[in-house]
């Protein structure tokens, strides 16, 4: 077993996303750990994936769920440590599993030594230069410097005082008071990040998942510009240039890839961009980040005609530019796909989560049935698709955490506006039975409802029509299946069927309404996402054929 040779190992890759303090607890303190992945190796293995990523598990005090980091060549203790880390790498590299580790580069947490340093030091000095410090308006500078918003917090500004500065500046951050930005004008900085990739890639870690990769750079020129209407994360309005997807970030990822084609294979990487869907494939070019993710399938509704579009766009843009395509339906900032598919279409996904999904209808079992069709579906395609983990049992959204157990900065910061994530952090489920399900030999760092036993790993092994076994299945054979990067529609005749195959006679065919169809009588089913009764596809299935 071991890696294989092969450079673009990356382009047609199942990629599972393991949230580690989740994942599984190994020393019974309620928080998943690095040697919980690493017991984890045969069940990752039985999933017939290519590689994990793996969200950060660096020291830090978890303001966003460890999306604010210490120190980003370590692990934090409470995780494990770096030899831990190393005995991970080497057991999944053993059985032919690549690592993919998570950087975030657009800010550290405050508890970062450069962030202390600039803290305690003077306005303009060479401490202060690797983040955004600035003078506030107003006569004496109590007001903000600009209107910029944070995804948290109602101001991208808070005042030093509030870190035990004490001096007049404000410092910015677009996420969290705990996450200040970096000044990515700054060359420590991007030299900084650079060891940190070395690092990570010295150790044999196969790729980078780049967190927020289209905001790292802003026009930091004098002075400031408010923004014209300031939105966070995401940077389709005009004007907001300022913040997101800037050009300059650019020679960043080239410098990055410089770097990452030092090393035999060359190392490969993800961004996370809420950038312009113009401009998405820079960041997924050869000569940068090689990948971005595809958020379309994540953001659509479970129809065909939106199905279709977003393929071929996708599909076309990857051949244009080299790159290969991504899909996408779940991650850890996402409400899960079972409850997504399950509500009404067009339903407002944050009221839902604050109601604690009373106020709306929600079909769990439609959604569920939706959501392997919808996922069988990428799997057929050309390009690379991420699973998060949990996905394989079908997981649905948890609902019900009580406002007193709530971690999630979304929730926390926002005036209570939107419940946030934690619902799709819940750690996973292994046994029926247990404290924490088999998560770990106590308690779970979030609550597991009492229905997470039957989806427990253990409850799914043995059932041939579970989430688990339909999943595993379908990687098996996809593996075998995977063939050149070429796939072609053909027309069914029905708005709501899609089929397309792959040039070795591979036919993936979705039924996205409710009324079942006669299947192709000159192909023979291989996979279905549920049960078959007869040869007809009922509504929300796929089914792989052959020819
Ligand atoms: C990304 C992460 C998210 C985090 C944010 C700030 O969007 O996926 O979890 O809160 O960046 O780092």
């Amino acid at each position: 077993m071991g890696l294989t040779a092969d450079r673009d190992w990356w382009r047609q890759a199942v990629i599972y996303q393991i949230y580690p303090r989740s994942f599984k607890d190994s020393n019974g303190d309620g928080l998943g750990d690095i040697q919980g992945v690493t017991s984890q190796v045969k069940y990752l293995q039985s999933l017939n994936i290519d590689a994990v990523w793996l969200s950060p598990f660096y020291p830090s005090a978890l303001a966003d769920g460890g999306y604010d980091v210490d120190d980003y060549r370590d692990v934090d203790p409470k995780l494990g440590t770096l030899a831990d880390f190393d005995e991970m790498l080497n057991e999944l590299h053993k059985v032919g599993i690549r690592v993919f580790v998570d950087i975030v580069p657009n800010h550290s947490s405050n508890r970062h030594i450069w962030f202390q340093e600039a803290v305690a030091s003077e306005p303009g000095s060479a401490a202060r230069d690797r983040y955004i410090f600035r003078d506030g308006k107003g006569a004496n500078g109590e007001l903000p410097p600009t209107n910029w918003i944070s995804h948290f917090a109602p101001s991208a500004w808070s005042h030093e005082s509030t870190q035990g500065g004490t001096g007049n500046q404000w410092y910015c951050h677009l996420f969290a008071p705990e996450q200040p930005d970096f000044n990515w004008d700054n060359e420590e900085v991007a030299e900084d990040f650079l060891t940190t990739l070395k690092f990570w890639a010295d150790r044999g870690v196969d790729g980078f998942r780049i967190d927020v990769a289209h905001m790292m750079k802003k026009d930091l020129s004098e002075p400031l510009k408010d923004v014209p209407e300031p939105v966070t994360l995401d940077s389709k309005v005009a004007g907001n240039e300022v913040l997101f997807d800037r050009d300059e970030v650019h020679e960043v990822f080239k410098s990055w890839r410089a770097l990452f084609n030092q090393y035999n294979p060359p190392r490969v990487a993800v961004a996370e961009a809420w950038a312009k869907p113009e401009n998405i494939h820079r960041y997924a070019s050869p000569d940068e980040l090689g990948q971005a993710f595809n958020f379309d399938l994540l953001l659509a509704d479970f129809d065909a005609t939106t199905y279709r579009e977003i393929v071929t766009r996708n599909l076309a843009a990857a051949t244009k530019y080299g790159s290969s395509s991504t899909w996408v339906f779940s991650n850890h900032d996402q409400v899960r796909p079972a409850t997504r598919y399950g509500l009404p279409r067009g339903a407002d996904l944050i009221a839902f989560k604050n109601s604690n999904g009373r106020s709306e209808t929600l079909d769990i079992g439609r959604g569920l049935q939706a959501s392997i069709a919808a996922q069988m579906f990428a799997l057929a395609l050309p390009g690379c698709t991420y699973i998060y983990q949990g996905e394989e049992l079908g997981l649905p959204e948890v609902l019900d955490i009580p406002e007193s157990q709530i971690q999630d900065p979304q929730f926390l910061r926002n005036n209570k506006f939107d419940k946030g994530r934690d619902g799709c952090r819940v750690p996973l489920p292994w046994t029926r039975n247990g404290s924490s399900f088999g998560f770990g030999s106590a308690c779970a760092h979030l609550p597991q409802p009492a229905h997470f036993s039957e989806y427990s790993v253990e409850a799914e092994s043995g059932v041939s029509t579970s989430p688990l076994a339909i999943f595993r299945k379908a990687l098996e054979l996809r593996k075998g299946l995977v063939t050149t990067e070429e796939m072609q529609w053909h027309e069914t005749g029905d708005p709501n069927v899609l089929h397309f195959s792959r040039p070795n006679g591979w036919h993936c065919l979705t039924n996205f309404g409710q009324s079942p169809i006669a299947l192709p009588p000159e192909l023979k089913v291989i996979h279905a996402s549920q049960p078959l009764t007869g040869s007809v596809l009922t509504g929300a299935t796929t089914v792989w054929m052959s020819a």
